[in-house]
């Protein structure tokens, strides 16, 4: 049976600042969908992770379906009512775009879909990250589905053995979206090369190339260019298909132990590590740590278990620790050099303006 699970999420507003909507908010949005799902979706799963609130929805409608779209800008404009009534700050912000026509793409939220053939089980892992943006998930990625350190399945699966196929999105190209193929391992080195730039290539999908199977997909929206000035972070959230021709539950999570550096934090504006935490945790120090959360499903006949709450586990404790003790490494140099991003890339004008401001006062050296 073909499904398609699609990830539609967005930030329509949160109690103090950016850390949580609000309960009543997320009840609106839930609420929406359970009444105005009927012969649209077989099922779905809707959390939040800082202040984003993704809906997971299975259906047999496609990718890009106008009805499952619609479904779910109602549901956030329902909420944004909702986050205006309760005075919660940034009621509406990702929804950048009036003009529904048909899907959200370019409106603002970010969406992730995948439509494939049903396995007779189907083990799937739902990620959602906040305080950081889609090239977050490329060392994760890399690790996964082309480093047999992490991944041993690569070498002891004749399935794995075949490698995978990984697109690679120019986020940076501003004419158009531009994409790339290339396949592990025979190009590892230029995959190496290119996700190296997370601000600049950003995965978007792997596939198996024993099966032709999609493993993966990140979304890859960019709020900076769609609002024609920056609103946020994109928040990204992923899917990724586990076992069989796919590595297993715990070679996907393993990279995460990492902790890596990165885009995100205060204002959208730091290096700071990415934190693996519990389903529906708020963020907290610096507007950050940057989290993210995984949802572990099994599905069938597009059905849905509960989720197991993947970073629940205590193992993940340590290495919750071991993130915030580099956050706090990271914070103590305040905003010099590496701690803070490149002028391009932050989402504040005020750098730029007082260096230009500054320029006239230059003046050569006379000995
Ligand atoms: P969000 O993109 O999650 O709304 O965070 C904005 C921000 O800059 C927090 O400091
Ligand atoms: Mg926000
Ligand atoms: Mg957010």
């Amino acid at each position: 049976m073909e499904i398609t699970l699609s990830i539609i999420k967005a930030d329509i507003g949160a109690i103090g600042g950016h850390m949580a909507p609000s309960a009543q908010l997320l009840a609106t949005v839930r609420q929406h969908i359970l009444e105005e799902a009927a012969n649209i979706l077989i099922d779905s799963y809707i959390s939040y992770t800082g202040d984003d609130i993704a809906l997971l929805m299975t259906h047999k409608r496609g990718t890009g379906d106008e009805a499952v779209h619609r479904l779910a800008l109602d549901a956030f404009l329902a909420g944004t009512e909702v986050a205006r009534a309760q005075g919660l700050y940034g009621a509406g912000q990702d929804l950048v775009k009036d003009a529904f026509s048909a899907n959200v793409r370019g409106m603002g939220p970010a969406v992730a879909e995948m439509e494939f053939e049903e396995r007779p089980n189907e083990p799937f892992l739902f990620f959602a990250a906040d305080k950081t943006d889609p090239g977050a998930y490329n060392l994760p990625l890399y690790l996964a589905f082309a480093d047999p350190m992490n991944t041993p399945g690569l070498f002891l699966s004749q399935k794995l053995a075949q490698g995978f196929r990984f697109v690679i999105m120019d986020v940076g190209h501003t004419e158009c979206d531009r994409i790339i193929e290339l396949v592990a391992p025979e190009d590892l080195y230029d995959i190496a090369a290119l996700l190296r730039d997370p601000q600049r290539y950003v995965v978007e999908s792997v596939w198996s190339r024993a099966s032709s199977e999609q493993a993966a997909v990140v979304s890859t929206s960019r709020l900076r260019d769609v609002a024609g000035k920056s609103t946020g972070k994109d928040d990204p959230v992923m899917v990724l298909r586990t076992q069989m021709h796919f590595p297993s539950t715990g070679e996907l999570l393993a990279p995460f132990q990492v902790g890596h550096f990165v885009a995100g934090g205060v204002r959208g504006s730091h290096n700071m590590p990415l934190m693996p935490c519990t389903l529906n945790s708020p963020v907290s120090y610096f507007d950050g740590p940057p989290v993210v959360t995984c949802a572990a499903f099994a599905c069938h006949e597009g059905r849905l278990t509960e989720p197991v709450d993947a970073f629940a586990h205590p193992f993940w404790d340590a290495v919750r620790e071991h993130v915030a003790a580099k956050a706090m490494e990271m914070r103590r140099q305040g905003f010099f050099g590496s701690a803070m991003l490149p002028l391009a890339q932050l989402e504040y004008t005020g750098v730029a303006e007082r260096i230009e401001r500054l320029q006239g006062r230059f003046r050569e050296r006379e000995d």
